[in-house]
């Protein structure tokens, strides 16, 4: 079966559904094609925390509506160190800013219901996906449906936004990328317990780094730094409960507990690829760039990406201007850089490091000091967790 649609995209994650959305706003039709079920996207438990300018992003887009019913508006973040659990006011020291703590999962089912209500065309389950003719001008999307049939996709412009182990980035053939895996990984669970603080906890400890974030009144979202090597299968639920007990530990502190609903180890790495663009396929999202999840950067990188791509494929596609098309890998790899330095402080800050190296103890304790301590110090956190402004949909 040969079709044509102006917009091929790969994957059915946040970015490319997103795309999708913002494109046929502006009367641009795509078609978006993904491996997994809907079901699998829309329960896989991934990032939690919404920068500003992102859900600004969603909220124009008109996707924004059950993310500002059900969402949280956090003002700030605690960071715990020696005994210690410090404050770090977003609002006082930004002018303002805050986050929102809205899950992935949701983000996921808000979009393909808005693409699905407005006509949209999502195939899931497809196999055998292939891009080519790149650097024609009748790029190729090809897979094969659930029900088996194959089928030619002959697009204007390719996204492919197929995350970290998707076909699209392998297809540059100038890309380059500097990657950094991390000596340690994260634990997550998702628990049926009322979240025991307000804000999310980030903390180092002698023992290792523990985050307690949250999903809503009800359920805990919480991590604790581990071995790349554990398996989860040595982590027994109430083995991860007295591990984050002693490491979130403070007097007069209760951790409250609860079944465990999904538990999961994630890799730790940086890695960034560049060009974002090959002729007529553009990279956004995980398929270009990891971070690793200690600055809750790696969805609002992604959902930054598309309100750069969507804005320049509406302005080459509708409106005959290419410019932005054209800086469209230089404008995103700069603000991802800025995304990926801070992950990586704030990443080593916190974690301890195996072998307890007395030295790199001592910086991070002096790094942490200084955060608490300095109104200037304070404010690079804050300015950087929350954000920096996106270009809105007209
Ligand atoms: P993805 O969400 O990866 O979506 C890509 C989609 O493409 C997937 O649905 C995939 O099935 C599909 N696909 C792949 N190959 C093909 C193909 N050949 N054809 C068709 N479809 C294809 N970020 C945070 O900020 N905080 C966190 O706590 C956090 N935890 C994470 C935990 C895990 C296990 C992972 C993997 C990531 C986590 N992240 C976290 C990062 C964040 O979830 C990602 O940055 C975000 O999902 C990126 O969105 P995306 O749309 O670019 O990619
Ligand atoms: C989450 O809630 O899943 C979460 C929050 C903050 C992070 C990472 C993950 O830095």
């Amino acid at each position: 079966m040969v079709e044509r649609t102006r917009v091929g995209i790969v994957g059915a994650g946040p970015a490319g559904l997103l795309l999708s959305h913002l494109l046929s706003l502006a009367g641009i039709e795509s078609v978006v094609i993904e491996l997994r079920s809907r079901d699998y996207c829309e329960a896989r438990q991934r990032a939690g925390v919404i920068e500003q300018g992102t859900a600004d992003l969603l909220r124009t887009a008109g996707a924004g509506e059950r993310m500002d019913r059900e969402g949280l508006v956090h003002g700030g973040i605690y960071l715990q160190f020696e005994g210690e659990r410090h404050h770090i006011d977003f609002r006082d020291l930004t002018g303002g800013r805050t986050v929102l703590v809205y899950a992935q999962t949701e983000i996921v089912k808000d979009l393909i219901a808005a693409r699905l209500a407005a006509g949209g065309r999502i195939e899931f389950e497809v196999s055998d996906t292939q891009i080519k003719d790149l650097d024609t001008d009748r790029p190729v999307m090809s897979y094969t449906d659930a029900a088996g049939d194959r089928h030619e996709v002959v697009c204007d412009v390719i996204a492919g936004c197929d995350g970290f182990h998707g076909i699209s980035r392998p297809a540059i053939p100038s890309s380059t990328s500097v990657d950094r895996i991390y000596p340690y990984s994260w634990l997550g669970i998702l628990a049926a317990a009322p979240p025991s603080t307000d804000e999310l906890i980030y903390s180092r400890h002698r023992t290792g780094f523990s985050l307690h974030s949250l999903r809503s009144p009800a359920i805990s979202r919480l991590y604790l730094q581990v071995d790349p090597a554990t398996s989860i299968d040595d982590w027994p639920d109430d083995r991860i409960w007295d591990e984050l007990r002693v490491r979130l530990g403070l007097p007069g502190w209760h951790l409250t507990d609860g079944p465990v609903l999904d538990k999961g180890v994630t890799e730790m790495r940086s890695f960034v690829s560049s060009p974002m663009r090959h002729g007529r396929l553009f990279l956004a999202g995980d398929a270009a760039h990891i971070v690793p999840p200690t600055g809750a950067k790696g969805l609002n990188l992604a959902l930054g990406d598309v309100a750069l791509l969507g804005r320049a494929l509406v302005a080459w596609l509708r409106d005959g201007r290419p410019q932005l098309a054209d800086s469209y890998s230089d404008d995103c790899v700069a603000r991802v850089w800025r995304a990926t330095h801070f992950s990586w402080w704030m990443t080593t800050m916190l974690h301890s490091s195996p072998g307890g190296d007395p030295m790199d103890a001592a910086l991070q304790l002096a790094q942490l000091r200084y955060v608490v301590t300095s109104r200037a110090a304070a404010t690079t956190l804050a300015e950087n967790y929350t954000g920096f402004d996106l270009p809105l949909p007209e």
